[in-house]
This record gives C-alpha cells, structure tokens and sequence, in this order.
C-alpha cells in the first residue's frame, strides 16, 4: 500500500485525535502517506481532503472532538453517494480505508469493501459503546468520566437541598454508557430502555435516599415519559430536580486509558488493513 485514508464518522468522541496521530506515525513508519478526509464520508464525496503529518496533528492529541471533523452522511446511504465515494477514493490513488466511528459509520464501511472491493477496516469509536462484538469503543471510558465527574458535583448541590436529581445520560438506544456510569457512581437507581417505572423501583429510591446512599437516579436519553412518570411520583414526596448531561459527555480530553486504547487501535487498523483483514478492529481493550 502507497496511500491510505482516514476519516472521522458519526458523533465523535475523545481519542480520535490520539488514533489519528497514532496511525499516521506508524503508516508514515512504513513509507506510507496518510489523506485525511474532513466530516466523515461527506468529505469524501466534497474531495475535501489533507495530507496528515505529525507535526499538524501532535498539538491536538489530548484534545477532545476531531481535527478531521465529524459527520453523519446520509448520501452514503444512496448508491450514487457510494460510487462518488468510490470514485474519489479511486482518484486520490487510495489503496486503503480507515474508518473511525460507530455503527452507521460501519455499515458504509461494510459496501465499500463487500460490494466495491475498497479495503477498508473499521475503528470502533462511540460514547455509547453499543457496537456488536465490541467489548471497548473508543470515547466509552472517557464519557464516563464526563459524566460521573459533572454527577459528583450535581451530588454536591442536591444535598445541601435534600433533593433527587433525575440526571438524564446519552447512549442512544443503549444503556451501556448508563450502566457504566452507574457501576462508577452507585445511584438510587439506573433506568435502562427496558426498565419499568414501577412500585418496587420507587421503594428502591426511596429507600437509597431514606439511608443517604446517594441522591441521583440515571436515566438513559429518549425515555421523556418515564421521566415525567418518575418526576411525578417521586414529587409527591420529594424536593426534585431533572438534569441532561447532554453533549459535554462526547468532549474534552480522552483520559490516559482512553490515548493509549487509541494508539492500539490505530496499531491494529493498519496491521489488519496490511493483511486484507477487513471491517470492525475487535477485541481490544485496555
Ligand atoms: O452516538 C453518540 C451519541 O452521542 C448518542 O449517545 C446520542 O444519542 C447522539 O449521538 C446525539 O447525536 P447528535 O450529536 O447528532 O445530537
């Protein structure tokens, strides 16, 4: 391979400057050029391109969001946004794809290489770590520590008032970040898309708070009703307040784990590029 490209998909998320430095240094190693493509496939399909170095990416290593920047594009779902994607590949003489991004960013992926022959491999990067055979995506650990730091402060307020804070966290159709966000902060309760509000998860509320086991329940996003449920019940007898964590989860910098998960991805996307191993770079973790 003389060329490789890379780009940033779907919602970003921290450590994807850290895989960007990671796999240009080691592609570069092997005399191999890096193009960057800007806002995912869009870029792609604009030709809106940079040749990475590593002094232009360096400074930006333990920055959160994306040099590269980030998008969801819904041409990649048309089969004409997929041969200009391919096309433009075929015009920068790119000999491999990295993707880096979630499930939807996959899926594009997954055409390129099994209905266009483009090797592409896959980075697995989303807070929501809800990708299939993944155990670890990048952006997981660090919105995790996004959202139990901003809870500890929420704590902080809600005791001083005696209140329950129902804390709303993202995580799309998963509740996977809510539940690693749970097993770091122990709440009064975790409401998962397929939790039911009813009596005995109230008596569980009640009882944490009775005993002063903390003040938050989590709550994973897109459950409105069940938030207006809970606010209403638990009113009845209680100070209460309802938060979204919203987007500050997906920013700042990737904790220590998180830049070296990156450098390992970035290590194994190019080492299975290299060997025709195609799609999703499993089985890492920290
Ligand atoms: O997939 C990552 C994620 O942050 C989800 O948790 C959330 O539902 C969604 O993206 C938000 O998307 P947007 O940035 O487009 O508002």
């Amino acid at each position: 391979m003389k060329t490789i490209a890379v780009i940033t998909s779907g919602g970003d998320c921290q450590g994807m400057n850290q895989v960007l430095f990671s796999l240009t240094k080691a592609a570069l190693a092997k005399g191999i050029k890096v193009v960057g493509f800007y806002r995912g496939y869009e870029g792609i399909l604009k030709n809106d391109k940079v040749k990475l170095n590593l002094k232009s990416i360096f400074k930006y290593v333990d920055q959160g969001g994306s040099v590269l920047k980030s998008s969801r594009c819904m041409a990649m779902h048309t089969k004409e946004g997929q041969e200009q994607v391919v096309n433009n590949l075929k015009k920068n003489k790119v000999d491999g794809l990295v993707v880096i991004g979630g499930d939807g960013s996959a899926k594009g992926a997954e055409v390129l290489y099994k209905e266009y022959n483009i090797p592409t491999v896959v980075i697995p990067a989303t807070i929501d770590n809800d990708i299939e055979g993944v155990k670890l995506s990048l952006g997981y650990l660090s919105a995790i520590d996004r959202a139990t730091t901003q809870m500890s402060w929420i704590s902080d307020t809600a005791k001083s008032h005696d209140r329950i804070f129902i804390v709303e966290v993202m995580g799309r159709h998963s509740g996977n970040l809510a539940k690693g966000i749970s097993k770091e902060i122990k709440p009064l309760a975790t409401v998962l898309p397929d939790t039911k509000v009813d009596e005995k998860l109230i008596k569980q509320i009640e009882n944490k708070f009775n005993k002063n086991q903390s003040n938050i329940v989590v709550i994973t996003e897109l459950q409105p009703q069940k938030i207006k449920e809970l606010e209403e019940i638990l009113k009845l007898k209680y100070d209460v307040r309802v938060n979204s964590l919203g987007h500050g989860q997906r920013g700042g910098p990737p904790t220590k784990e998180e830049r070296k998960l990156a450098t390992k991805y970035a290590l194994q996307a190019l080492k299975n590029l290299l060997k025709n191993n195609l799609g999703m770079v499993k089985n890492l973790s920290i």
